[in-house]
């Protein structure tokens, strides 16, 4: 039996990534591909439990570091209970957010050092990568626009964050991209869910 791939879709708050992720299932099904879609924080129960206290959490919320150990515990879970038996079974694993996403908001965002967060990886999840990781990249005012439309302006406690916390998101994103070209790939999300589509699959040929 062939291993399975792993495609991670990664991206700030409201660049499309939910959207594209079912587009991109639905193409690869087409083909006969068996294909599980999954999200982070998230995935598994218990995962699904930890994202609820991350993203809605009592008094006063988690320190980065607290946050960060959650987000690798989530993370470990989904990887150990879904995301591991899937690849070995042959499917292919598409995730909406995954370890980059770690690297961007609790590293660029919080200032947490990149090194630390891949050692969290490697203890939790035994450091899997996706085999691609397509980073969809748009403009934060067509960004906010998108995120107003489909939120009504409720948010959560880490997208509620300030426009300085999401542009260092935003930026060290495009510097894991550039850093690593074999397994990122940008893709420019601003156009039609269709035109966007396109640009993805032609990614991740
Ligand atoms: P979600 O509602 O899934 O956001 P979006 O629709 O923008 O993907 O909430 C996930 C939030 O958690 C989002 O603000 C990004 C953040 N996050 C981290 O800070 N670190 C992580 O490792 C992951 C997976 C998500």
């Amino acid at each position: 039996m062939t291993r399975g791939r792993f495609i991670a879709l990664e991206g700030g708050e409201g660049v499309g990534k939910s959207t594209q992720l079912r587009l991109l299932a639905e193409a690869l099904r087409t083909r006969g591909v068996a294909v599980v879609t999954t999200r982070e924080p998230g995935g598994t129960p218990g995962a699904e439990a930890i994202r609820a206290m991350l993203l809605d959490p009592a008094g006063e919320g988690w320190g980065p570091r607290a946050e960060a150990l959650l987000f690798a515990a989530a993370r470990a879970d989904h990887v150990d209970r879904l995301i591991g038996p899937a690849l070995a079974r042959g499917d292919w694993v598409l995730t909406d957010r995954y370890l980059d996403s770690s690297r961007a908001y609790q590293g660029g965002g919080s200032g947490l050092d990149d090194a630390q967060i891949m050692t969290l990886h490697r203890i939790g999840s035994g450091g899997l990568l996706p085999d691609r990781t397509v980073l969809l990249e748009l403009a934060p005012d067509l960004a906010a626009q998108r995120l107003a439309a489909r939120d009504l302006g409720q948010t959560d406690r880490i997208g509620g964050r300030d426009a300085g916390y999401h542009a260092r998101v935003a930026s060290a994103f495009r510097q894991f991209a550039q850093d690593d070209p074999a397994r990122f790939a940008l893709v420019d999300a601003d156009g039609t869910p269709g035109a966007v589509h396109a640009r993805v699959l032609a990614a991740i040929a």
